[in-house]
């Protein structure tokens, strides 16, 4: 894993508070007692300096502990197990840069029963749809449904709320499962609202929508507002963790099709999800797998 310069600055901050100081506090104890006629004065304040060097080191670690319980990076930073980044690193961010990506090996594309998997991941976008009957296990017989997401995303999504809710964060599931027909309604609805070419930026064509597969949600307030919100910031960052993906992230719209969306996660696995959150420069499964998100016409 590589890290932030900064996570640095906070394990030299600990370090110090942990060692250094109670140290130094303690060594002037020492001198005092040393240097001072009134030994029984003097004794009285080294001890004085001995609880405060004692209190000082508890808080650090205590501190220690839940910062490398929230962050992953300081953890490994703490525990030297982490790759520093380099200022090269950090000015030349590129999809390239991303540890274990296929090189020059291609994905394999096949398609079952209608329904696309690239290297064994379902795929959907504006080049691979699914079929008008597809749907995850459970969701038969309704239009739209938040519980009926495959039970891989629920583990997720249920894992995630709860870590947020710790840190006081409330994350709820605003869109689940969307059947076909419902898409269908929802996309031509924006269309009468904002013509064709705006809706087909922000909007799937019946078929073409990830929520279609339980595999994707929507998160509380479906628009921009959300990015801003403690929630919205804590997702960009954490979703990945439970193998998440923010799955149209800002500036890739060329890639997949469609403008930036902070509410929408798309359920790909732990190992997956690390490699594409990309340490915090989201790539798409586009780019990851080199595919198109272009409707044929
Ligand atoms: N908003 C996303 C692209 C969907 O409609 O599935
Ligand atoms: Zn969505």
């Amino acid at each position: 894993m590589t890290c932030d310069n900064n996570v640095y600055l906070i394990k030299y901050i600990i370090l110090a508070l942990k060692y250094c100081i109670p140290l130094i506090i303690v060594t002037l104890g020492l001198i005092n007692l040393l240097s001072r006629k009134n030994k029984k004065r003097a004794l009285k304040k080294l001890l004085l300096c001995l609880v405060i060097s004692l209190v000082i080191t508890i808080l650090t670690i205590i501190a220690e502990i839940i910062l490398k319980n929230q962050d992953q990076c300081i953890k490994c930073t703490m525990e030297n197990a982490c790759k520093k980044q380099t200022l090269e690193q950090m000015s030349e961010k590129t999809s390239e840069q991303i540890e274990d990506q296929p090189e020059e090996s291609q994905p394999k594309i096949e398609t079952i029963d209608g329904v696309t998997y690239v290297d064994g991941l379902l795929i959907v976008n504006k080049t691979y749809s699914l079929p008008e009957d597809y749907m995850p296990v459970g969701a038969e017989g309704y239009q739209r449904c938040n519980e009926c997401i495959t039970e891989e995303t629920k583990e997720a999504f249920s894992a995630m709320q709860a870590d947020a809710w710790s840190l006081g964060l409330n994350l709820y599931i605003s869109s689940g499962y969307r059947s076909y027909t419902y898409q269908d309604g929802l996309y031509n609805r924006y269309v009468e609202k904002d013509g064709k070419e705006a809706a087909d930026k922000y909007s799937a064509r019946a078929g073409y929508s990830e929520h279609q597969t339980g595999l994707a949600f929507d998160l509380n307030t479906i628009d921009d507002s959300f990015a801003e919100t403690a929630e919205g910031k804590w997702i960009k960052d954490n979703c990945y963790r439970y193998g998440l993906i923010l799955r149209y992230p800002k500036g890739k719209e060329a890639q997949t099709g469609y403008q930036y969306e902070s509410w929408h996660l798309r359920y790909v696995g732990k190992e997956l999800a690390e490699k594409l959150y990309n340490n915090g420069n989201w790539i798409t499964l586009e780019e990851y797998y080199n595919l198109s998100s272009e409707y044929a016409e």
